[in-house]
């Protein structure tokens, strides 16, 4: 993407300017995307995927149609990306995120990535748009929207696919929002009321390109809201940021933190 929009030099100066947005915001918000997790070891859906993987687009393998055209493949991809998951740890951009909550009192991360990393920081407010992927459910949801499976439960050939739904006999799949699927309504209801009454929103490592998240900044934006962007490189959102910091989650947001902590300690 060519970068039209001035982005905002990572400065101590800087920084103390959006630490003293942040203290006197009385509603802020938090939006993420797969760049704050990039930097605990898990590739953003841009990034091209390492070696097995590497001829699937990951928009190809994350569609229902995908799923019922081949459960295996898909399945073995989550596999796969569960697998590194297992391994990742938060990093210091979502413990710097943890911090600030408790520097501002409250605060409701808003975000787009599946792996729980928000959680097992220590978020204590997350409303995830797009699922979870350490949770399971029918692909049918025959009991309800979503009818979640214990896979623990369960005794299946791994080596066949995914396992089958005990109650009604369809695939088990990731409980996560696929291409062409509708996101958790209540996530996405609650997603935008946050929005509309932020007056700061903290945007960090989202290419802002996939909808309906990409239109919460836009949303806060327009009811008056702050727009802080944190991304090494420009995105969607860089056009409307009154400030956009060109450097990576787990450097940038701890100096912010820092820059808060001093502020709130030696504010007259
Ligand atoms: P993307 O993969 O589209 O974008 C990742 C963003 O993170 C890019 O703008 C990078 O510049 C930025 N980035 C990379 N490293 C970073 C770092 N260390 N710190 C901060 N930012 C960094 O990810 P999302 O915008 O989250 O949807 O993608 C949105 C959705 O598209 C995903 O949730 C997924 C995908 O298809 C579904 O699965 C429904």
């Amino acid at each position: 993407m060519t970068d039209r929009s001035p982005r905002t030099p990572v400065t101590l100066e800087n920084l103390r300017a959006a630490a003293r947005v942040l203290h006197a915001s009385r509603c802020p918000v938090v939006l993420t995307g797969a760049g704050i997790s990039k930097e605990s070891g898990i590739p953003t859906f841009r990034d091209a995927l390492d070696g097995l993987w590497a001829q699937y687009d990951p928009q190809q393998l994350a569609t229902p149609g995908a799923f019922r055209r081949n459960p295996k493949l898909v399945w073995d991809w989550y596999t796969y990306r569960r697998e590194l998951l297992a391994q990742a740890q938060p990093n210091p951009g979502h413990r710097a995120l943890v911090e600030l909550e408790r520097l501002l009192g409250c605060l409701v991360v808003i975000t787009q990535n599946v792996d729980g990393l928000h959680q097992a920081a220590g978020s204590s407010d997350v409303i995830a748009l797009h699922g979870d992927i350490r949770r399971n459910k029918c692909f049918a949801n025959c009991q309800g929207d979503p009818t979640l499976i214990d896979l623990s439960t369960l005794d299946w050939d791994r080596a066949s696919g995914p396992p089958r739904c005990p109650h009604c006999g369809a695939p088990v799949r990731p409980d996560v929002v696929w291409f062409e699927e509708a996101l958790p309504a209540a996530a996405l209801e609650r997603a935008f009321r946050v929005c509309e009454n932020a007056d700061v929103a903290l945007v960090v490592g989202t290419s802002g390109i996939v909808q309906p998240a990409a239109s919460l900044p836009f949303v806060a934006k327009e009811r008056g809201a702050f727009v802080i962007e944190v991304n090494p490189a420009p995105s969607a959102i860089t056009a409307i940021a009154d400030w956009s910091f060109a450097g990576a989650a787990g450097e940038v947001l701890p100096r912010l933190v820092t820059a808060l902590a001093e502020w709130e300690t030696h504010e007259p």
